[in-house]
């Protein structure tokens, strides 16, 4: 590493009141993106009336999975306010690859239900733009489990890369795969089912909702992996 690199830890050099309004603003921003992500998902999950088609199970599977576990998967090592009470760093990493994990089968199941839908009733695939996004978050996401594993199972696999780096890789593809989930969320709220599904000012509310968790989540990981080396020179 060069030495013109300086560490500059968020809060650093704030006085007393500044600092604990900081926290304070941080925990707030925190519980409320606990809040709408798993609103989001409830409300989702209720609109699309599970069970009552094959198409139903597709927003409640892909909610479940990237608002609610992948969201909280990554918010539990937020500082500020983890639901979860477990404290050591090593019971934190097991839960964020359980909640990961999870993720990947939520994920399978509803592209598993979207195409069973379309198959069934003979529509063609992958001709809106959520449904190319979509491609896109569930290719993303591949591939962050592939880094995740590459972390986990580093010596077995004997990687070249030294950890720090898989762990900045694993860090910029997980802030890639969120952004490209929000924006999937997003672009099925402008499909034909949700349209005449939801209308008026509730639209409205509904679609920035996805944004609240994805900026407070975005902003926690590029503090704790990207924000951190200051060019100084
Ligand atoms: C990040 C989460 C999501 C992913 C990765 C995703 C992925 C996909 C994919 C790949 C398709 C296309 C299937 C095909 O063309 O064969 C699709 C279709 C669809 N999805 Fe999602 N989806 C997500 C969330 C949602 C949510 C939350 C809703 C409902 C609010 C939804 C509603 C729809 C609808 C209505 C279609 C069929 C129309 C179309 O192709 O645009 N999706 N989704």
């Amino acid at each position: 590493m060069p030495s013109d690199v300086e560490y500059s830890p968020v809060g650093e050099g704030l006085g007393m009141w500044d600092f604990w309004l900081y926290v304070c603003l941080r925990r707030a921003a925190v519980m409320a993106a606990h809040i709408t992500g798993l609103g989001l998902t409830l409300i989702l999950s209720l609109l699309s009336r599970p069970g009552t088609s094959l198409f139903s199970w597709h927003p409640v599977c892909m909610s479940v999975g990237y608002c609610l576990c992948m969201t909280e998967g990554i918010l539990l090592f937020s500082a500020e306010g983890s639901l979860f009470c477990c404290k050591s760093r090593k019971s934190k990493v097991r839960l964020h690859w359980l909640c990961q994990a999870l993720v990947l089968v939520a994920a399978a199941t509803g592209l598993g239900f979207i195409l069973a839908s379309k198959n069934v009733s003979e529509l063609p695939h992958l001709v809106s733009w959520h449904s190319l996004l979509g491609c896109c978050t569930l290719a993303s996401t591949a591939l962050q489990a592939g880094f995740g594993l590459c972390m986990i199972f580093h010596k077995q696999l004997r990687l070249s890369s030294p950890p720090p780096r898989l762990k900045l890789y694993h860090a910029t593809c997980g802030l890639v795969v969120y952004l490209l989930a929000t924006v999937t969320v997003t672009s099925a709220m402008f499909s034909d089912w949700y349209q005449a599904t939801v209308k008026g000012a509730a639209w409205w509310v509904f679609l920035l909702l996805p944004l609240f968790p994805s900026l407070v989540v975005m902003n926690q990981i590029t503090n704790a992996y990207l924000r951190r080396k200051k060019i100084t020179s």
